[in-house]
């Protein structure tokens, strides 16, 4: 086997990610740890400047609260989020991102994002919580203020191209985190004295729409593979909303964002009839409590509406762009001047919605000669996602900030430092932290600011490098370099690398992963829809395929980081089996349905359903925890903020 050299990096606070909510933790990081002479590493499997689900670049800051025009106000924010998740939410989590997340905003126009303006100089908003924005270069001006604020000064230093595996500990506190070099012959040892994950959420786990040489392309970006799920599932951590998978609807093969067709241009949504599925279904909105009659319509039963007209045999759906440009084009009509000039600029703001953000779907238009002012474009449901950031929630159980706390919440909400999770020293943001929807790209780096403020304050406090057993680690460096000697050990045995009776490729065994999550957990094949004997047969299978991560083989690095992302979108499927097996109710219809237990059980299950892997016990415990509220007594959904 070739040799790895052991890297040891003894930092006081460790941020692992570099996406959205790492940036905003370095920035903050950066201020903090100067004021008390502490050192802070960011590790990264790709480079800062074009990594994670904002990559490509995004079209719209989705959550902007504009608290200075005194129009909408943290709670209207919180009401808004509890009502789309059917009323799971941990509000003192969001209400804590909402106060912070405009200063957010603010911060990344002064580092030079393009926000649009009207000509009054405000914020052109896209929907009532979303800005518009020029955002081909959003990471990297997000990017450059992470570097800038960790850089100067010698506060912090940078890995990229260092793929993080999993937790270290020292008893019940996380010790840092290990991991390898993507690029070198390196195994990485990262000795810390408060961690904060934020390594994105999880795509991949379920069977993709795209097949064969189109499989690479997803909604959410493929190199965010569950690895902030496995580090904290593994570190003990308690998780929350493991069942709040997402399930956006898209433009069709090419995944095109609809926030903009939607909100900004007013499209309608129809069926192959001309139906409209909003219209046409609203009373089965009335089958699902109090949350069928709030404005917006939550994402879930939205995209149920439109997915019982599919099984109806009504499809396709299509976004009527050509429709909605032409009635905005038509408020000019009467100045073929000005008339002219609003379709061009219309023509523009559409391809660059995608141009700015997922550029497939524009190269799709193009190559099947479509223009959005001309034709229809088909959208449809895409596979599941785990995303705690966007309209689904999964994620790991933290405390809430203390001062949002009520004498009733705290018991259960506060532990001691703002977004630690159940673990001692172990922080979350972004989409690695539960129950705290609709943080998008600004609400996860106001998020990560948080928790990294919380992670210095809770290593003054804890001023003590965790120890570690020099034993452990290197078990655990075996254990991560394995599947290299796999695949060197038995390469010989057969004529094609990919076919062996010693070993499982990571490829191979990603299909076996999506195929039981598909078929078993209400995948795209089963039209979303599972029940406990298919649930209970896939945690069967879940097992076996657990048993065989032992045969995984890596023929250079780039595969064992393959091996290493598979494992972790195992671990994060079997929460979420795990989790939909144990909530015993069908609460978010359109994003699954348990063909079992077909409604919802307000009485029984206004809960969260959490779950906790115990290493020690190599064993899953589930349990529920309170829905409580932080602005006084629950407020009827209904008449909560349209
Ligand atoms: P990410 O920003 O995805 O960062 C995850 C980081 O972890 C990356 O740096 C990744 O490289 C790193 N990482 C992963 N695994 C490992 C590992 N094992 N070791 C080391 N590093 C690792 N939000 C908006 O506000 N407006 C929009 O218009 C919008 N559009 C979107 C469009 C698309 C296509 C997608 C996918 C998302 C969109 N969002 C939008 C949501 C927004 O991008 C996310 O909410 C946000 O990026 C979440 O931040 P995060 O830091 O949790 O994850
Ligand atoms: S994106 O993150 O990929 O851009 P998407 O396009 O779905 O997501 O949504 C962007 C924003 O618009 C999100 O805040 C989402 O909740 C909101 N949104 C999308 N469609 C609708 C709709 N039909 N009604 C209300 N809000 C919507």
């Amino acid at each position: 086997m070739a040799s790895f050299e052991t890297q040891i990096v003894e930092t006081d606070l460790l941020i692992l990610g570099g996406g959205m909510a790492a940036c905003g933790a370095a920035v903050e990081a950066a201020y903090w740890a100067k004021q008390h002479g502490l050192k802070v590493t960011l590790v990264d499997k790709a480079a800062v400047d074009r990594s994670g689900a904002v990559a490509m670049g995004l079209s719209a800051i989705n959550q902007y609260v504009g608290l200075k025009d005194g129009v909408n106000t943290v709670k209207d924010y919180v009401d808004y989020v509890r009502n789309d998740l059917m009323g799971i939410t941990r509000e003192d989590l969001v209400a804590n991102i909402a106060r912070h997340v405009d200063s957010t905003v603010h911060l990344y126009e002064k580092w030079g994002l393009p926000i649009w303006k009207d000509e009054k100089g405000n914020y052109v908003h896209e929907g009532r919580w979303q800005l518009m924005i020029n955002g081909e270069s959003y990471k990297v001006v997000v990017a450059e203020a992470a570097k800038n604020a960790l850089l100067q000064d010698g506060v912090g230093q940078i890995f990229e191209r260092v793929f993080i595996v999993g937790p270290l500990m020292d008893g019940d506190r996380c010790a840092g985190a290990v991991g390898f070099s993507v690029r070198e012959n390196k195994f990485f040892v990262f000795k810390s004295k408060a961690t904060l994950v934020a390594m994105g959420g999880a795509v991949h786990v379920f069977k993709p729409r795209s097949s064969g040489e189109g499989m690479g392309r997803a909604w959410y970006p493929p190199w965010n593979s569950g690895s902030s799920a496995f580090f904290t599932i593994r570190a003990g951590a308690e998780m929350t909303c493991q069942e709040v998978r997402f399930i956006p609807v898209r433009f069709k093969d090419a995944y095109g964002p609809v926030g903009a067709w939607f909100l900004l241009f007013k499209s309608r949504a129809t069926n192959s009839q001309g139906g409209d599925y909003m219209v046409e279904r609203r009373p089965e909105l009335e089958k699902w409590g109090p949350y069928g009659r709030v404005k917006p319509v939550p994402a879930n039963l939205r995209n149920y509406l439109g997915m019982l007209d599919v099984m109806e045999g009504k499809g396709p759906i299509y976004m009527r762009t050509e429709e909605a440009i032409q009635k905005i084009a038509d408020t000019c009509k009467d100045d073929p001047k000005a008339y002219k000039k609003k379709m061009k600029d219309l023509e523009s703001e559409a391809w660059e919605d995608f141009l700015d953000m997922t550029i497939s779907q524009a190269i799709l238009w193009a190559s099947t000669n479509l223009q959005p002012e001309d034709r229809s474009s088909e959208i449809a449901a895409a596979e599941p996602y785990f995303i705690g950031s966007h309209s689904g929630a999964s994620g790991a159980w933290v405390s809430g900030p203390e001062d949002l706390q009520t004498d009733e919440t705290k018991s259960d909400y506060f532990w001691g430092y703002t977004n630690m999770s159940t673990v001692k020293g172990l922080f979350c943001a972004g989409d690695a932290s539960g129950a705290s929807s609709h943080k998008f790209s600004s609400g996860s780096h106001a998020e990560g600011r948080i928790a990294a403020k919380s992670a210095i304050k809770f290593i003054v406090e804890n001023n003590s490098m965790p120890e570690l057993d020099a034993a452990k680690v290197e078990s655990l460096k075996a254990e991560i370099l394995k599947p290299l000697d796999t695949f060197e050990q038995h390469k010989n045995a057969t004529t094609d690398p990919e076919i062996n009776p010693n070993y499982i490729k990571p490829r191979m065994f990603m299909f076996r992963l999506q195929k039981i999550m598909d078929e078993y957990a209400g995948g795209i094949t089963a039209q979303f829809t599972t029940n406990g004997s298919l649930l209970n047969k896939a945690l069967e299978l879940l097992g076996l395929l657990r048993e065989d991560s032992e045969k995984l083989a890596a023929a250079n690095l780039h595969e064992l980081m393959r091996c290493w992302e598979n494992t972790h979108r195992l671990w994060q499927a079997e929460a979420h089996v795990r989790t939909v097996l144990f909530r015993e109710e069908t609460r978010w219809p359109g994003y699954y349905f348990r063909s079992d237990k077909p409604g919802l059980d307000e009485e029984k299950w206004h809960v969260f359903a959490n779950c906790r892997f115990d290493p020690q016990k190599n064993s899953w415990e589930m349990r529920t925890r309170p829905i409580k509220h932080v602005f006084g007594q629950r407020q009827e959904p209904a008449k909560a903020a349209a």
